[in-house]
């Protein structure tokens, strides 16, 4: 699965949507979050994000490393909706998310 960062914390650019053909990159209210089930590994998110903040699993760099636990953990309730758009924005962040201090420069 790919993975979204700490660099998409609090700037939410959301280019990484429009190109998402699975429709599996979800909002929540500081970030957005890949689910890991449904993501096909197509790719197509990570070059257009401004912020570099998506990463193939494997290429997650060390000092983010925590953040592919906060993707898969943000759907531990949410399950698998099976499509971002239908869900809409979600009012919660990952514990590890929320706790930052507020991100824009
Ligand atoms: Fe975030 Fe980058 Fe998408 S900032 S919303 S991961 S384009
Ligand atoms: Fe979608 Fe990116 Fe996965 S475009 S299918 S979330 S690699």
């Amino acid at each position: 699965t790919y993975v979204i960062a700490q660099p998409c914390v609090d700037v939410l650019d959301k280019a990484c949507i429009e190109e998402c053909p699975v429709d599996c990159i979800y909002e929540g209210k500081r970030m957005l979050y890949i689910h890991p089930d449904e993501c096909v590994d197509c790719g197509a998110c990570e070059p257009v994000c401004p912020v570099e903040a998506i990463y193939y699993e494997d290429d997650l760099p060390e000092q983010w490393s925590d953040y592919y636990k906060a993707n898969v953990e943000f759907f531990d309730e949410l399950g698998s909706p099976g499509g971002a758009s239908k869900v809409g924005q979600i009012d919660a962040d990952h514990p590890l998310v929320a706790k930052l201090p507020p991100q824009a420069e």
